[in-house]
């Protein structure tokens, strides 16, 4: 990428040359991609790459340019190279520790939200519960659209729980966030009025076909959902109704082709599961719900 980058090259220029290399490489989004690079060299916001687009950049900032294209160029992801992802609109800190938050999971929020709109005001107090939290995507963006809500998030990786916090911190919602070390809902006391999950789920034996970006790059805890991909779900239907207060909901991410497994797990557990396929923005069908008799 050195020569695409010349010496006193504008970032618009920088820009499209990146971009063209990435695009070049097959990688998706090319464009977001090297915006965001760019942007987390020089240290600018969107707004104002675009309003210093004609600037010519310096040697230095070129070659810290030219470095961090050079990672994107290796497949490992923006999120990871930047440190921070925007997830439900809040811009979360990830590290090597956390899953990378995708698009996709902001399904559990939508129909976890549309559950609890159905069932009265947003401005309620509520008990919500985040199984394997990861950077505290699904807990925070839950709590930042329920105000007088409290919530639980819990993993076994003490440091992604550190992750966590530290966006909860971040986020000022420190005080209606607690992060507890257990498997997914072990620790926690029931009467949850919501309960969601991303847990792992891939097959372990799929983990090694996956692409370098998720593969290299995100915790193997984070994605090994044992040898069918479902032994998260099992353990999250065998406590459900410990769990969750009458009327409670449950919603979790699932991976593609595991709707029916899974619904069939949650209405062996007895609970009442909706069977709509919840899809995500490729049309995947991406969330379960299932609610507890009232
Ligand atoms: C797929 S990631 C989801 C992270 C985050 N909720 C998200 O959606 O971006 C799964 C998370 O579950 C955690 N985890 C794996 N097994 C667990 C278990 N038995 N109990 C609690 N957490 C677990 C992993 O450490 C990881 O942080």
């Amino acid at each position: 990428m050195d020569e695409l980058i010349a010496a006193g090259a504008t970032i618009a220029s920088a820009r499209r040359a990146i971009a063209s290399a990435f695009r070049a490489a097959d990688l998706d989004s090319p464009e977001l991609d090297a915006r965001l690079l760019i942007g987390h060299a020089l240290g600018l916001d969107h707004a104002a790459l675009a309003a210093a687009a004609d600037r010519p950049l310096s040697d230095e900032e070129a070659a810290r340019v030219t470095a961090l294209g050079r990672r994107r160029l290796a497949h490992e992801p923006v999120a990871r190279i930047i440190e921070r992802k925007e997830f439900w609109s809040l811009p979360l800190v990830v590290t090597p520790d956390v899953l990378d938050p995708r698009p996709d999971t902001e399904t559990v929020v939508e129909v976890a939200l549309a559950a609890i709109d159905a069932a009265g005001p947003r401005r309620a107090a509520r008990r919500i519960a985040d199984l394997g939290t990861g950077s505290g995507a699904l807990l925070l963006a839950l709590l930042s659209e329920l105000p007088d809500a409290l919530g639980v998030g819990t993993d076994v990786s003490l440091p992604a729980l550190r992750v966590a916090r530290h966006n909860a911190g971040r986020l000022g919602l420190t005080g209606r966030a607690r992060f507890v070390a257990c498997d997914l809902g072990s620790a926690l006391a029931g009467g949850l009025d919501l309960v969601v999950s991303n847990p792992p789920y891939i097959p372990s034996i799929v983990i090694p076909t996956l692409a370098p970006e998720v593969r290299d790059h995100d915790p193997r805890l984070a994605l090994d959902g044992g040898p069918d991909g479902l032994d998260a779900y099992r353990a999250i239907a065998a406590d459900a109704r410990r769990l969750l207060a009458p009327g409670g909901t449950l919603v979790v991410e699932i991976g593609i082709g595991q709707l029916e497994a899974v619904v069939a797990l949650f209405d062996t557990a007895g609970l009442v599961v909706d069977r709509a396929p919840h899809p995500d923005l490729c049309g995947v069908p991406r969330a379960v719900m299932a609610q507890q008799q009232t």
